[in-house]
């Protein structure tokens, strides 16, 4: 699942790793930092949990939530820190919100060893259900 490593891929991994040390982590204690390109510019997230665990939001979505506020809907790239050894690849739930954008979005990952990783969401997650689906409905519920 690799893409070749570019310039622009570090500056946005750069953007995700400082913006996780304000991760509200207090119960798993694993903080995420999470930076979107869209139209040149950069919105920042963080994974946000909360004791009700289910109303936790993730770092990745946390971002698009940013950009989409502040009018932002076309990303190109979206890059993910966590604290894991390993690069910190997005759950299944955020790879569905960042489809809803561009299923072909870069996606750069990082965690707390040096390692980068680089693939696109439609490499992590084929086959994604898109607005397309729906638009095939053609109204009629007696079937
Ligand atoms: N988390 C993220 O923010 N992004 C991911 O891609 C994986 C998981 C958060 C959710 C939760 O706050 C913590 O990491 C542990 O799962």
């Amino acid at each position: 699942m690799s893409e070749p490593i570019t310039q622009a891929d570090l500056t946005l991994l750069a953007f995700a790793r400082e913006i996780k040390r304000k991760a509200y982590a207090p119960y798993s204690d694993f903080r995420v930092g999470a930076a979107i390109y869209a139209d040149g510019e950069i919105f920042q997230g963080v994974n946000v949990e909360n004791a009700a665990y289910g109303s936790c939001i993730c770092a990745e979505r946390a971002a698009v939530v940013a950009a989409v506020t502040a009018g932002y809907h076309d990303f190109d790239a979206i890059a993910v820190v966590g604290d894991s050894e390993a690069p910190t690849v997005p759950c299944g739930a955020c790879r569905q919100f960042l489809a809803e954008f561009n299923p072909e979005m870069r996606v750069i990952m990082g965690g707390r060893s040096d390692a980068v990783e680089v693939t696109t969401l439609d490499a992590l997650l084929p086959e994604a259900f898109v607005r397309g689906y729906l638009d095939q409905d053609d109204g009629d519920d007696s079937e």
